[in-house]
Parts: C-alpha cells; sequence; structure tokens
C-alpha cells in the first residue's frame, strides 16, 4: 500500500441491524441432538438472531439506515455502496441495487463482493481504495448475510453455527494520513473449495429437483478441516501484518476478528500476545453473521465508548474459498 498517499481512508460513521427473533442454545436442542454446554463449549455462541420475514438487502437497508440517521446525512449523499454477503437476495440484480433502492440513494453505484466470511475485509480495502484515490467522498460498505436462508436445520453440525445480521461503515478522505486504513494483508486460496462451499443454484449445478433432494442449496462445512486452517490462517496473518507494521501487542487497542469460533480467535490473539480485555467478542450474542461480524463487532464498541480516535485496531477474517486476511486501521471518531 502506498505510504505516500495524498488521502488516507477513514471511518467515519456506523450502523447495524439485527433481527429480534433470538434462537438460543435451548431451541437447538429441541431440534437436532445437541447441548447448550457442548455449543458454548466447542464455539462460544450462546445465542444467535433470526430474520423471520425478508431477505438479505432488509437487514443491510436498515444497518445503512441506521448509519445515516446517527451520522445525519441524507441518503443522497452516498457515493458507492458495497454490499459484501454470500446470501444476495437473487443472483442479480445485486443487493447494492437493491439496497440502493430502499434508501433512496439517487446519486450512488455499487456492487455485491463475495468473499465469505473476509467478506466485509475485502469490501471495505475495495472502499478504502476508492476513496484513497480521491474519487469518492462517501463510500458506504456493508457486510450482511441472511445465514438462515442456506442452513440446514437439520445438520447440527453447522445449524448451531450461523444467524443473520448487518452493519454498515461511512468511509471518507482525510489528510490525516495516520489516521484510518493503514495496511492490508489480503489472501485467497481455491484448494480450500472442498471444505466450505454451497454447491447448488450456480452455474456448475443449476437448480433441479434432484439438486434439492440432496440438499445442495445449504451450506457444506467439513467443520475440523477448515478449523485447522482457520487457526493457522487467521493467527498467521495477524501475527504478520504487525510485524510488517512494527506493532507490538501493547501498541494494539483491540483485534476485532470474525467470530465464528472462541477458539479460533483465542488462538489468533494468543499468537498476537494480546490479553482478551483487547479482544471484540460478541459471538456468544449472534453466532457466526459471515460478512457482518467484524462490522458488528466495531458498532458495538464504538457506541459502548470502548474505541476513541487513535485506537490502533487489527481486523482479521477466515472464511470459505479460502478467504482470509487482516488488516490495520486507526481509528478516526
Ligand atoms: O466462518 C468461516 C470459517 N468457519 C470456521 O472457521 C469454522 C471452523 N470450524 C469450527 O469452528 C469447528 O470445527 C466446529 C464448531 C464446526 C466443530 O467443532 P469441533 O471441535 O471441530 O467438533 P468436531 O467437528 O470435531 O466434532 C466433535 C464431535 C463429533 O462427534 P464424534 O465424531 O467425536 O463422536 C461430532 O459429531 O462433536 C459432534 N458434534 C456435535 N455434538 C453436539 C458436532 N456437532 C455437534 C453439535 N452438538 N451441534
Amino acid at each position: 500500500m502506498a505510504k505516500d498517499k495524498k488521502y488516507s481512508a477513514v471511518i467515519t460513521g456506523v450502523g447495524m441491524y439485527v433481527p429480534d427473533k433470538i434462537l438460543d442454545n435451548a431451541f437447538f436442542e429441541k431440534i437436532v441432538d445437541t447441548n447448550d454446554e457442548w455449543i458454548r463449549t466447542r464455539t462460544g455462541i450462546r445465542e444467535r438472531r433470526l430474520l423471520e420475514n425478508g431477505a438479505t438487502s432488509d437487514l443491510a437497508a436498515k444497518a445503512a439506515q441506521d448509519l445515516l440517521k446517527n451520522k445525519n446525512i441524507s441518503a443522497d449523499e452516498i457515493d458507492v455502496i458495497i454490499v459484501a454477503t454470500v446470501t444476495p437476495d437473487m443472483f442479480f440484480p445485486a443487493t447494492a441495487c437493491l439496497v440502493q433502492e430502499k434508501i433512496g440513494a439517487k446519486n450512488a453505484w455499487g456492487f455485491d463482493l463475495s468473499a465469505a466470511c473476509s467478506g466485509f475485509l475485502f469490501a471495505f480495502q475495495t472502499g478504502c481504495s476508492l476513496v484513497e484515490s480521491g474519487s469518492y467522498k462517501k463510500v458506504m460498505v456493508i457486510g450482511a448475510d441472511k445465514m438462515s436462508s442456506i442452513t440446514d436445520y437439520t445438520d447440527r453440525n453447522n445449524c448451531i453455527l450461523f444467524g443473520d445480521a448487518a452493519a454498515a461503515v461511512l468511509i471518507e478522505p482525510t489528510e490525516e494520513t495516520n489516521l484510518g486504513l493503514q495496511d492490508s494483508l489480503l489472501r485467497i486460496d481455491g484448494s480450500g473449495k472442498n471444505s466450505l462451499y454451497m454447491s447448488g443454484g450456480g452455474s456448475l449445478n443449476p437448480p433441479t429437483h434432484e439438486t434439492v433432494d440432496k440438499k445442495m442449496h445449504y451450506i457444506f462445512q467439513d467443520g475440523k478441516a477448515v478449523f485447522k486452517v482457520a487457526v493457522k490462517g487467521m493467527a498467521d496473518i495477524s501475527y504478520d501484518i504487525m510485524q510488517k507494521n512494527k506493532l507490538t501487542s501493547d501498541d494494539i487497542a483491540y483485534l476485532v476478528p470474525h467470530q465464528a469460533n472462541l477458539r479460533i480467535i483465542d488462538a489468533t490473539a494468543e499468537r498476537m500476545g494480546l490479553s482478551k480485555e483487547k479482544v471484540m467478542i460478541n459471538i456468544d450474542k449472534y453466532g457466526n453473521t459471515t460478512a457482518a461480524t467484524i462490522p458488528l463487532c466495531l458498532v458495538e464498541y464504538y457506541r459502548d465508548g470502548k474505541i476513541k480516535k487513535g485506537d490502533k485496531l487489527i481486523l482479521a477474517a477466515f472464511g470459505a474459498g479460502y478467504t482470509w486476511g487482516a488488516s490495520y486501521l486507526v481509528w478516526a471518531i
């Protein structure tokens, strides 16, 4: 990343939306062979949210509206909308178009970005680049997933993990280049394609009765295989970005990790030498909301007054693809 840039891209506003309906671990005890203790100790999850009516664009639009209201700006000021999601309302049009219409952002262009659990990191890098170039002044990046729409509620391996949510950030330029996104290390590796996927409905396996009968429109995850690479992938890249930017654990205010499994998060924090208080956690309340986990943490901790201007944050994720990465961000509001 160019260090001599004229503009830095900073987060200047945040918003979030989680549906009201809560699915606690007791709910899953009733529908599959599982128990609260297993779920808590293996994953860290106690509850997750379910959107009963509506689609990903509804979650995303509500998060966007929360941001606009709190920032006290009008939707027509937004230049670009990027929606990170693996549960778009439809293949096309893009969810970004549906969000644009729902919030009335009449001067915006935008698109969806598919990078599963790393979606927010990839979309954030993309949005920041548009701002750093000087081309755009207000870019909204939204991580949104209605994971319940692709979850098989008879599969105990997976159904306990996921939840529905959306969260949004507004990115704007500043000449204070010591604030905002400082660096990113982002990676993809398609050899992970057989461990975490949804194989039905796309051009490889267009929908047929057979694809539906074989439950190919649900998430498949080889949990153990993904766990091993996720632990190493997220911990290594988080450590690497610290080294590259000469950051010690004392310099870092928070690790903002993708919330897939508390044990993966703990391993990453340990590798970085961070104490528990320096790790943002809300997996207990929302489970794995895919593209929404990282911005959801940012919004909650910011609104609780736990992040302040100048705080150095490391955002880190690992997900399907494989996709993974870490970003070094200095909080600006
Ligand atoms: O977000 C994108 C990337 N995804 C991830 O990072 C997720 C990575 N994987 C994981 O987080 C973990 O692998 C899981 C939480 C999915 C599973 O935890 P685990 O410790 O790897 O469990 P396991 O798959 O090795 O299963 C251990 C045992 C098995 O029984 P046996 O074979 O030892 O008799 C499972 O059948 O636990 C059983 N099991 C369950 N038991 C009760 C699996 N799911 C459940 C369940 N309740 N819900």
